[in-house]
C-alpha cells in the first residue's frame, strides 16, 4: 500500500500543491495580521474614513452627547474629522473642540477642512489617548468614533478620558463591527474599570454608540 509522501506526487500533483501551499500560508499570515495588528487607521486610506457608517450618524451621537454652546469637548482619533467638523459648528464662539490623535496627518486633515468651512473653535494636539495633554477635569463632555479598538490598551485610554472629564461630564463611545470592534460587553468592563457608568445606548449591538458618566457628585 502506497501513502502519498513528498515523494510521491507525480510531477503535475506537484505544480498544483506548491500554489496551493502558498496561497494558505499567505491567507494564514494575512488573518494573523488582520486580528492581531494594532497599527493606527493608515491615513493613505483617509477616504475610506469619510463614508458614513450605518447606524453610527451624527444625529445619534448629537442625542447621547448633548452639547452645548460655550462646552469645552473631547474628541479622540477624530481621522479626517466626520463627527469634529459637525461637533464643533454646535458649540459656538465660546465653546471649543480638543481633537487628538496619534497620527498629525489626520489632524491636519481636520484643520484643512475646518478653516474651509470657517469652524473656529478645533484645537488639535498629537498624544497618544493613554496619556491625555490636559488636567484632570478640563471636560465637560468627550466622544471616540471607532477608534477604542485601535488604541493598544483601550482600558488605559477610558481610565486616562475619565480623569480629564469634569464632575457631571459625560463620554459617549461609538463602535461598529470592523476588525477592531470593541463589543458592548467589553466596553462596559472598560468603563466600570474607570469607574463610570453606563446612562444610555442608540444602535444594534454591531453598531451602537454608548454613553457613560461619573458617578453623581463624584469628584475626579
Ligand atoms: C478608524 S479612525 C476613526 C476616525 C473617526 N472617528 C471616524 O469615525 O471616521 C481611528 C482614529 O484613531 C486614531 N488613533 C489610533 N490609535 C490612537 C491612539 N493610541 N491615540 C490617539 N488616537 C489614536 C487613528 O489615528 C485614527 O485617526
Amino acid at each position: 500500500m502506497s501513502s502519498k509522501t513528498g515523494d510521491d506526487w507525480s510531477p503535475r500533483q506537484r505544480s498544483v500543491k506548491r500554489p496551493v501551499l502558498i496561497a494558505a500560508a499567505a491567507a494564514a499570515a494575512a488573518a494573523a495580521w488582520w486580528w492581531t495588528d494594532s497599527a493606527p487607521y493608515p491615513y493613505a486610506q483617509h477616504w475610506l474614513l469619510d463614508l458614513p457608517l450605518p447606524f453610527l450618524t451624527n444625529r445619534r451621537l448629537d442625542a447621547l452627547l448633548a452639547v452645548r454652546p460655550g462646552e469645552r469637548v473631547l474628541e479622540v482619533g477624530p481621522g479626517t474629522g466626520l463627527q469634529a467638523l459637525h461637533v464643533a459648528g454646535g458649540l459656538g464662539a465660546g465653546g471649543r473642540l480638543d481633537i487628538v490623535d496619534i497620527q498629525q496627518p489626520m489632524l491636519d486633515h481636520v484643520m484643512r477642512r475646518a478653516a474651509a468651512t470657517k469652524i473656529s473653535p478645533i484645537v488639535p494636539a498629537r498624544a497618544d489617548a493613554r496619556d491625555l495633554p490636559f488636567e484632570d477635569g478640563s471636560f465637560d463632555a468627550a466622544y471616540l468614533v471607532t477608534a477604542l479598538g485601535e488604541i493598544p490598551d483601550p482600558g488605559a485610554a477610558m481610565r486616562e478620558i475619565r480623569r480629564v472629564l469634569k464632575p457631571g461630564g459625560r463620554l459617549v463611545v461609538g463602535e461598529f463591527a470592523d476588525r477592531h470592534y470593541v463589543p458592548l460587553v467589553t466596553l462596559l468592563g472598560y468603563a466600570n474599570a474607570a469607574g463610570l457608568r453606563p446612562s444610555a445606548r442608540l444602535g444594534p449591538p454591531l453598531a451602537y454608540f454608548a454613553r457613560f458618566e461619573p458617578p453623581s457628585g463624584d469628584a475626579i
